[in-house]
């Protein structure tokens, strides 16, 4: 039986409507990979389109410059070039969705600064701070994983967001460069984390054992960290976190012994997967649980089997092609999922139509 899901709603871009069958099982383990195999872009300027203007609705504040005004929504996301297709179309959905989106204020992780002219290009007043993150900071902390892609040095960078951004910003919302905002994102800004550091939405029926090895559950000081709370798996990819309280607790650190755990592995490794482990290690069981609505992950499927998938069921807030497949990689070869078109009006890579 298919089900006609009218997103129509949702887009002001276009009327879509989608066809999906309803495989509603919860995904396997998705982690937001870069793909090095993807065609890399060139990056001049003029590579991307420039975005419509976006101006405040008349009942936003004005609000001061820089980065320290109180009335700002912070996001936090990387730039590289494997990846800038991806990054571009996230920040136009945001501004397209916002009622405010002067009042978005960008942090835009890079490993190579020349990427701030094509963000400058697309986007007319762009509230947006670039900041260069040292791969050496992680490099020595990296060890291999089951894929190439989740070993590169920008995947690790939202352990430091709390060092890297000015100490004025007191939250921000982590986002993969592989994803649409489709509602006013402001809502999510709003999400009350309690006494918690992390917020982001919580999937207890995955099955937490298989994102760690047998070493790690056989050994009991391993294992021990879990005791006393409930884990349960989340995606890193879309995080609220409360910076004061992450700078406070020394988090980074926490998170920075467990990839040294991994590391040294003398027993062997204690997690397959890059980034994610180390953040269920420290956060799984004491995360503020956010809306399913914010991060429909899982959507980029299987490249190499050219699986597609649907969504869970429930509202759409945010779509995540996580997962080995990229929607601008299946559009461009023609052979696109259903759900890829959804990406697709975001798109701002090529010349003026
Ligand atoms: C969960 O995953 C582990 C490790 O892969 C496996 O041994 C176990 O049978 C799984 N449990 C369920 C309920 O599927």
């Amino acid at each position: 039986m298919l089900w006609i899901m009218n997103l129509s709603g949702l887009l002001s871009a276009a009327m879509v409507t989608v066809v999906l069958s309803p495989s509603l099982q919860s995904f396997p383990p998705a982690e937001a990979i870069r793909s090095s195999h993807l065609r890399r872009i060139p990056t001049g300027a003029t590579t991307f389109r420039q975005a419509q203007a976006f101006p405040n609705a008349d009942q936003c504040g004005t609000g001061g410059p820089g980065a320290c005004d109180p009335s700002l929504v912070h996001i936090a996301i990387t730039l590289d070039r494997d990846y800038l297709r991806g990054s571009v179309a996230a920040v136009h959905s945001v501004l397209q969705h916002s009622l405010c989106p002067e009042s978005v204020f960008f942090h835009f992780l890079v490993l190579e600064t020349d990427l701030e002219a094509v963000v400058r290009s697309a986007f007319r007043s762009l509230r947006f701070k670039v900041y260069s993150f040292d791969p050496d900071r992680v490099r020595g902390l990296i060890s291999s994983s089951v894929r190439q892609a989740l070993e590169q040095p920008l995947n690790y960078a939202r352990n430091y967001l709390a060092d890297i951004l000015e100490p004025c910003v007191r939250r921000v919302i982590y986002l993969d460069s592989d994803l649409v905002v489709v509602d006013d994102v402001a809502k999510l800004w709003r999400t009350n984390l309690g006494s918690r550091t992390v917020g982001a939405p919580e999937y207890c029926r995955a099955n937490f054992t298989k994102y760690f090895t047998e070493r790690f559950w056989s050994d009991r000081r391993l294992a021990g960290t879990f005791a006393g709370r409930r884990p349960c798996y989340f995606n890193t990819g879309v995080m609220v976190v409360d910076l004061d309280r992450w700078r406070r607790f020394g988090f980074t650190r926490r998170i920075e012994r467990w990839m040294e755990v991994q590391k040294a592995a003398e027993g062997g490794r204690i997690y397959e997967l890059g980034s994610l482990p180390p953040f269920l290690l420290v956060f799984a069981g004491h995360v503020a649980p956010i809306d399913h609505r914010w991060n429909q992950h899982g959507l980029g499927g299987d490249n190499v089997r050219g699986s597609c998938r649907d969504l869970h069921p429930g509202p759409v807030s945010l779509l995540h092609w996580s997962g080995s497949g990229k929607p601008w990689a299946r559009l461009d070869s023609d052979r696109p999922c259903p759900l890829d078109h959804l990406w697709a009006p975001y798109d701002l890579y090529g010349p003026s139509l």
